[in-house]
């Protein structure tokens, strides 16, 4: 008995058509970095507008304010977005870098400086709401080639490892010594505590505290 099927009965060659093949690893991830990439710059997406696009028509007409502020010893005139903290007009509009944004929230004291002598976060500081202020930055300090005797000693102590907190710890302990919160090591500590050492350079950055205040 013959077991050959009838040629009717045998399916037809299926026709290979790449369009509609199912996705390959390689595509699948390309498609989703397309798709990935339209939703993080905002637009619209099967009949949906992303918070992408508001938010950047938002930022077209957010209202902005002239300042004007002296920068270590630098009279500055600038127009800014309303919502421009200190460090990023700092930054960004000045570059003047040596303020460091580590949390951005107020938490690490990377952004210390000085306003009219006292020592804030910058980052949690509007720059429209300096009109007329005296702000000091890292990169104020010296004069000319003679180091602030703070720096000086942050050197001579050996107070920091890779440097990123520096510039607040300086620019707080300026303030600490200045307020006079220097009678021991843990008044330096207490009043030194909103400036974080991920490194924990903490003991050479009170001894060099507490070095510069005996100088006075
Ligand atoms: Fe301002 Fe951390 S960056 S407190
Ligand atoms: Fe590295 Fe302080 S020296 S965080």
């Amino acid at each position: 008995m013959s077991t050959e099927l009838p040629e009717s009965a045998v399916p037809p060659p299926v026709e290979s058509d790449d369009s509609a093949s199912p996705p390959t690893r390689r595509t699948f991830i390309a498609t989703g970095a397309a798709v990935g990439g339209a939703v993080v710059a905002g637009g619209v997406i099967g009949g949906t507008v992303f918070a992408g696009a508001e938010e950047a028509s938002a930022a077209e007409t957010s209202p902005s304010s002239r300042v004007s502020l002296t920068v270590n010893g630098t009279r500055r005139t600038v127009t800014v977005d309303n919502r421009t903290s200190l460090l990023d007009l700092l930054r960004e509009h000045f570059e003047l870098t040596g303020s460091k944004k580590g949390c951005n929230a107020g938490a690490c004291g990377a952004c210390t400086v000085l306003v009219d002598g006292q020592r804030v976060n910058s980052c949690l500081t509007l720059a429209v709401r300096l009109e007329g202020a005296e702000v000091t930055t890292i990169e104020g300090l010296a004069k000319g080639d003679k180091l602030h005797p703070l720096q000086q000693a942050f050197i001579d102590e050996d107070a920091f490892q890779c440097g990123y907190c520096t510039p607040g710890q300086i620019l707080s302990g300026v303030g600490c010594i200045q307020e006079g919160h220097t009678d021991s090591p843990e008044e330096i500590r207490e009043w030194m505590s909103g400036n974080i050492c991920r490194c924990g350079c903490y003991v050479k950055i009170v001894r060099a505290v507490e070095s510069t205040a005996g100088r006075k």
